[in-house]
């Protein structure tokens, strides 16, 4: 390192420090681009889409996964009314007040309340899934590159590890995941659950469908903010338009 500046050498010391990370990632092919309804700057969420997509939530990944910055009345937003959320939010037990004696009770959830979490704290989640923490998903669509393209990968890129490949204990082979070693056991196979509308549910359906309500949740804002940014197009066009009409007006007398 001798007569090497300092800057040279924190360079070079970086570089060799990211330099495993880098050649783990290359391991992951590049994400392939699914189509999804709330792609480009006018896309909105495909509610039917994200209900099914809530339900794989609700039925599978909660088991695992917390959503602790959704409340059940967030659901409105991809158009279930109020009685379907206050049947999902009934249908859990939250801590309630403390009875006469000073013990602690348990109530049927509200609207208002947060999403269930799966276990009481981190540690108790780490003990459940070897050691591994499963995720908050509240924001995981926006917090990981690639979002939804990348959530769909890693639930459709399981299979088993490559030949010579030598896999640590209670881990799992996955094309996409950083180092293709996951600490979750593939979560969907396909009829992992049964779709009220009919749709056939697929592995890669209710992958779609969960990614879609997953990145609902991550951009709640999105529907409203694309539709007004239509209303405001729209809006814009009619006034150039006006504003036209009316320059021609005021000077058609003027030669
Ligand atoms: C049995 C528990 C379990 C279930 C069920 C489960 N997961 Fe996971 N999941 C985990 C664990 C543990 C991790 C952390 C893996 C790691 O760090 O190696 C994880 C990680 C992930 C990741 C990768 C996140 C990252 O850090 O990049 C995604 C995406 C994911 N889960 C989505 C889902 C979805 C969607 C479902 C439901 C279809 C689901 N999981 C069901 C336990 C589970």
């Amino acid at each position: 390192m001798r007569g090497l500046s300092l800057p040279a050498a924190t360079l070079l010391a970086l570089c060799g420090l990211a330099g495993p990370a880098r050649a783990q990632e290359s391991q992951t092919p590049p994400l392939v681009h699914q189509h999804w309804s709330f792609d480009g700057i006018l896309g909105t969420f495909d509610n039917a889409a994200a209900q099914r997509g809530f339900m794989v939530y609700q039925q599978v990944c909660s088991a695992c996964h917390s959503m602790k910055q959704m409340y059940y009345r967030n659901l409105t937003g991809i158009g279930l009314n109020d009685d379907e959320i206050k049947a999902i939010a009934g249908s859990v037990q939250v801590p309630g007040p403390l009875d006469e004696n000073g013990a602690p009770t348990e109530r049927p959830g509200l609207p208002s309340d947060h999403f269930k979490s799966p276990f009481a704290n981190d540690t108790a989640a780490r003990a459940a899934n070897g050691g591994a923490l499963p995720p908050d998903q509240s924001v995981l669509e926006k917090a990981r590159e690639g979002g939804a393209d990348y959530i769909f990968a890693v639930l459709t890129g399981y299979s088993d590890a490559p030949a010579g490949m030598k896999m640590q204990q209670g881990m799992n082979y996955n094309r996409f995941f950083p180092g293709n070693q996951i600490a979750m056991p593939q979560p969907l196979h396909g009829n992992d659950v049964t779709y009220t509308d009919g749709t056939p549910s697929s592995l890669d359906q209710e992958a779609h469908d969960v990614t879609t309500f997953l990145a609902f949740a991550a951009n709640p804002e999105l529907n409203g903010r694309h539709q007004m940014g239509v209303k405001v197009v729209l809006f814009l066009a009619f006034l150039t338009g006006l504003t036209y009409a009316v320059k021609r007006k005021i000077w058609a007398d003027v030669h």
